[in-house]
């Protein structure tokens, strides 16, 4: 921040330009991966990647416009949009895909978007591989469809191999790129409380965008972005992905393990290759909702699997973020067993804990937790997203 200040004076106090400072813009079109080059015109600025899904919103739909979602998908995303009246064709998500039939059927109804959170999926953790990828454009190559490609995630996978974003892969044909609206963020790898992130997109996309975030907030944070660009001038990031891709692998590793290994009932987990949340699946007689209230008394949280659904599916299922694990501690805590709750200084150790806490709990501990520890490596991993969970596990 003081680095920001004295390198920045002028820009960082000063009202900008809408579409975000230059250098900032420079350094995400340079970053992008497509096979045609991606200019600072193609690239805006958000406050966050959730104003890319409003703007979105504001820009593209009216009322009864058909989008299709995966499903379960991003919770935010749906209430974003909700406001708008749109009508949501939800396309059930495999593992690693959407039902092609499902698809096909959905596409015939002309939607206006399609949106997808292709890697490490909020909130499944899975990502959607090639052949689903490519075959989406395939569908879509005649149609007016825009495709809402929402990817926080991208830069933290700790294991396997990438894969190539809808963008990258549509970048090969001109009229399909034109529709792909890419949004990307800093939240995820550098600190969410600074609301930085971007959007890149066909430049008519961009100007319209550029028109609705005007009369919202006319810019983004200039302080916030300068404080950005001053950490990737610096080259903090590759440093500090490596360090939280580490972390975050460990700590999936952890909850997987004590999940497979101590789990007093059957639960089925899918199983993350980067990002910060897996699903569990708990038999089909529970409710992640009404175990939730139990769960919270016991000093433990998660987030109801149901949320994240469109047509009442999941209510066995639980949303559990690994990235807020604290091994060490806990495991000196807790008797030798990894405790995956917040600290147990802030919840309390949950012995014989079945659950979760609360979201009051984790935006308690979420509060504690940025007290603890300033910004720093390890920052960002600690941080608890919206609607995330504290996932407490069985021991004792
Ligand atoms: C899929 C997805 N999109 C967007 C967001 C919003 O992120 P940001 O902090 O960039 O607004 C999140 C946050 O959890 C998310 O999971």
């Amino acid at each position: 921040m003081n680095r920001a200040l004295s390198n920045h004076p002028e820009r960082a106090l000063q009202y900008g330009e809408t579409e975000g400072l230059r250098e900032l813009r420079e350094y995400v079109a340079r970053s992008s991966t497509l096979s045609r080059p991606v200019q600072p015109e193609n690239v805006l600025i958000v406050s966050g990647s959730q104003q890319a899904l409003d703007l979105i919103g504001r820009v593209f739909l009216d009322s009864c416009d058909r989008i299709i979602v995966e499903n379960p998908t991003y919770l935010a995303a749906l209430s974003a949009w909700r406001p708008f009246e749109p009508e949501f064709v939800p396309i059930n998500d495999s593992d690693y895909g959407v039902d092609s039939g499902e698809l096909k059927a959905a596409i015939s109804q002309a939607p206006k978007l399609l949106y997808s959170v292709p890697n490490f999926q909020n909130p499944r953790g899975v990502s959607l591989n090639l052949k689903h990828r490519l075959q989406i454009l395939e569908m879509l190559r005649d149609t007016n469809t825009l495709v809402v490609e929402d990817d926080p995630y991208r830069e933290l996978r700790f294991e396997g191999e990438p894969i190539p974003g809808f963008l990258e892969l549509a970048s090969e044909h001109e009229e399909t790129s034109e529709r792909v609206i890419s949004i990307g963020s800093f939240s995820k790898i550098l600190a969410p409380g600074l609301r930085v992130g971007w959007v890149i997109a066909a430049e008519a996309v961009i100007d319209r965008m550029v028109r609705a975030k005007q009369s919202m907030d006319l810019h983004t944070s200039t302080l916030n972005q300068a404080v950005i660009l001053e950490l990737l001038q610096q080259n903090f990031l590759p440093d500090h992905l490596r360090k939280i891709r580490a972390a975050y692998r460990e700590r999936r590793d952890v909850m997987l393990s004590v999940i497979a290994e101590k789990s007093p009932i059957e639960m089925t987990t899918t199983r993350p290759e980067g990002g910060m949340f897996l699903m569990a699946r708990l038999p089909e007689h529970f409710d992640g909702a009404r175990l939730l209230g139990e769960a919270i008394s016991r000093g433990v949280a998660f987030v109801p699997g149901e949320e994240f659904y469109l047509s009442g599916l999941g209510k066995n299922e639980l949303r559990l973020n690994f990235p807020t694990l604290h091994r060490k501690e806990s495991a000196k805590e807790c008797g030798g067993w990894p405790h995956v709750s917040l600290h147990k200084r802030d919840v309390g150790c949950a012995k014989n804990a079945k659950g979760i806490i609360s979201h009051k709990g984790a935006q308690r501990s979420q509060r504690k937790l940025i007290k603890n520890f300033p910004f720093c490596g390890l920052c960002a991993p600690l941080w608890l997203p919206p609607h995330s969970c504290v996932f407490a596990l069985f021991h004792g």
